[in-house]
């Protein structure tokens, strides 16, 4: 028999919003790998109204009847003492936290035309504020032990736009944007911090799909989640496409562009647009700084000087 080289048996991980969808299935692949886990939900319906159905209990059981060691946790990711609550469970039960995916979320989709402050509100502080808590709530503990991996989800709707989504589009991009600060401010820290743009057939998807419904299995995004939450996973700052089997990094670069070193008119900028939006090769700066530096190099000056 195979051994399996991604053990996390010695590892505590928080699922949020892991009462279905996603979540559930990423819980029970950690369970699965030995982690302890935290199921987090406050068991509410797709739009975020009616808190209280018991989704993270129903987990719970079956990570414990399947010989696994699971907690559950009904707070909210979006208050700030809900999101400490959900890390303190982790830390009053097993000691630490190691793991932290950040998954709760809710839809309330409308075009921007009919957008109404409470739903730009309510997704913000879901997805965009929740992640942003839960992961703050667990940093101390992970640089005590300089060690932890994070995981946030993201959508194509951040990344590459929906119709219709400007609230949810802009909160997920957030949370791209969030992943790549942490990870820097993590790295001396041992912690690592990566992105997920799943695609899986959930309630929250299950009349947006269509064809590809069937084989959009939550259980074939939460391989990639695993192999991202443990100690094999150096890469940091990254975010993944991952949905129907396929896994692909997302890139976030620019071109080689046109350099220009004087006086520049906005005819110019027409005259050279095919060359400043090729993106034939691509660079991905690692930070603002290397993106800084890149720039000073081009332009032939010394950073440091
Ligand atoms: P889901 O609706 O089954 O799961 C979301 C869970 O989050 C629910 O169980 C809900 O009770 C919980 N939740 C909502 N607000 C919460 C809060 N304030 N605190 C704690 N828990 C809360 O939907 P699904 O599809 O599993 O979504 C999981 C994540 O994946 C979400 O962030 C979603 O935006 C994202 N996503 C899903 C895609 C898909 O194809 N299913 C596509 C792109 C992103």
């Amino acid at each position: 028999m195979l051994v399996p080289q991604i053990d996390l048996s010695d590892h505590v991980a928080v699922v949020t919003g892991a009462g279905g969808g996603l979540g559930r299935s990423h819980a029970l692949a950690l369970s699965e790998r030995g982690a302890h886990v935290v199921v987090n939900d406050l068991g509410v319906a797709s739009d975020g109204t009616d808190a209280g159905r018991p989704a993270a209990d129903t987990v719970v059981e079956e990570i414990t009847e399947a010989g696994g060691h699971a907690i559950a946790s009904h707070d909210s990711v979006s208050d700030p003492d809900g999101a400490r609550a959900i890390v303190a469970a982790a830390v009053e039960a097993w000691g630490q936290v190691d793991v932290v995916v950040n998954n709760a979320g809710i839809l309330r989709d409308a075009t921007l035309h009919k957008l109404t402050l409470d739903d730009l509100d309510a997704v913000l502080a879901v997805h965009l504020k929740g992640t942003i808590l839960v992961s703050q709530a667990a940093l101390p503990y992970m640089r005590e032990r300089t060690y932890g991996r994070f995981v946030h989800t993201s959508s194509a709707a951040g990344l590459f736009g929906n119709f219709g989504q400007s609230n949810y589009g802009a909160a997920k991009a957030g949370v791209a944007g969030f992943s790549r600060t942490l990870a820097l401010e993590g790295a001396k820290y041992g912690i690592r911090s990566n992105v997920i743009a799943p695609m899986a057939q959930t309630r929250m998807t299950e009349d947006l799909l269509g064809p590809l419904a069937g084989r959009l299995d939550p259980a074939l995004v939460s391989p990639l989640v695993i192999y991202l939450c443990s100690e094999a996973c150096e890469f940091t700052g990254e975010a993944y496409t991952v949905g129907g089997g396929r896994y692909a990094r997302i890139a976030t670069g620019f071109g080689n562009g046109w350099l220009v070193a004087d006086h520049v008119t906005p005819d110019d900028i027409g005259d050279h647009i095919d060359q400043i939006r090729a993106i034939d090769t691509l660079h991905e700066p690692q930070s603002t700084m290397d993106e800084i530096t890149g720039l000073a190099s081009r332009l032939g000056i010394d950073p440091d000087g």
